[in-house]
């Protein structure tokens, strides 16, 4: 099984806090996959995606213990900057992340950065720019686009750096649903590319049926990881007040009435389903 991101028994206290925010977390997430992170505000989403990219502890400082490693490098050991290949990074507000005048330029900041060579940096801007069908957008600058348009931006920056895993905090959070929904439709057309995505959301209608796993965290600790199905419709989900999709909540009610389904749906089309699956097993 090949592992693209590793975390062992990791520990983490920022700097003047006297209690960790993260509390010995444990996570596999394999290469490729689509991993869905989740849990109430302040449980420590944020502060875990840090710890993959290594702004924790490189820029953020604080106590960090146990490891976490990307493709087999212990973030710890190496640089920001180096990491950065490793692993991009998108977060809740597109505006704090743009900072080029162009949308091209934004795209090209990376590349250049690592310094690559002229034609190979274009072609990468074109590349990410077709990947996130942006090519219309090059010339306009970030602050006139849409949230929506800002986070697509942003996901191709990051992508030109050619990564391997790609992390989003919350990246439709301050989206219109329609915007939200097209972002997510990014997302899943990159994973299904290869592009191992780890994405914090609460919109967990929209996602959950494309996720390998889901992670459900509580007070800085993984309460639940696994399959999206069975994590969310365990018990941890309703306590934790995570946003079940409708056809678990609805599966559960129908468990209240004694219609037991062979399997909890994360979509109508599965509930259907099941249905029809339960009442051709209970005829006659
Ligand atoms: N830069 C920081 N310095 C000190 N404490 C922080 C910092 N960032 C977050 N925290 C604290 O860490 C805890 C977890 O926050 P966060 O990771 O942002 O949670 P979430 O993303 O799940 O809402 C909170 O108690 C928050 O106040
Ligand atoms: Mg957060």
């Amino acid at each position: 099984m090949d592992v693209a991101v590793e975390v062992e028994d990791l520990w983490f206290t920022y700097p003047g806090s006297t209690e960790p925010t993260l509390r010995g977390i444990n996570l596999r997430i394999e290469r490729g996959s689509f991993t869905i992170i989740a849990g109430p505000s302040g449980c420590g989403k944020t502060t875990l995606c840090r710890c993959f990219n290594g702004l924790i502890p490189h820029f953020y400082g604080g106590t960090l213990r146990g490891r976490v490693l990307v493709n087999g490098i212990d973030v710890a050991s190496r640089s920001t900057h180096e990491l950065a290949r490793e692993v991009g990074m998108v977060f809740q507000e597109p505006e704090d992340q743009l900072i080029c005048l162009s949308v091209e330029r934004e795209i090209a900041f990376g590349p250049e950065n690592l310094g690559l060579p002229t034609e190979e940096v274009k072609s990468r801007v074109e590349e990410a720019l077709k990947a996130l069908r942006i090519e219309h957008l090059r010339d306009k600058a970030p602050f006139e686009l849409s949230g929506g348009e800002q986070q697509k931006v942003a996901i191709a920056a990051a992508l030109a750096l050619k990564p391997s895993v790609l992390v989003l905090d919350e990246p439709t959070s301050n989206l219109d649903p329609v915007s939200a929904l097209e972002l997510t439709k990014a997302l899943i057309e990159l994973n299904e590319e290869g592009l191992t995505v780890i994405l914090v959301e609460h919109r967990l209608d929209l996602v959950a049926r494309y996720a390998d796993q889901v992670v459900l965290m509580d007070r800085g600790a993984v309460l639940v990881q696994g399959d999206p199905r069975e994590a969310l419709s365990s018990e941890e989900a309703l306590r934790l007040g995570v946003a079940v999709p409708k056809p678990i909540r609805l599966f559960k009610q129908l468990l209240v009435h004694g219609v037991k389904l062979a399997r909890p749906p994360l979509t109508s089309e599965e509930l259907a389903e099941g249905l029809v699956e339960f009442l051709g097993r209970h005829r006659g």
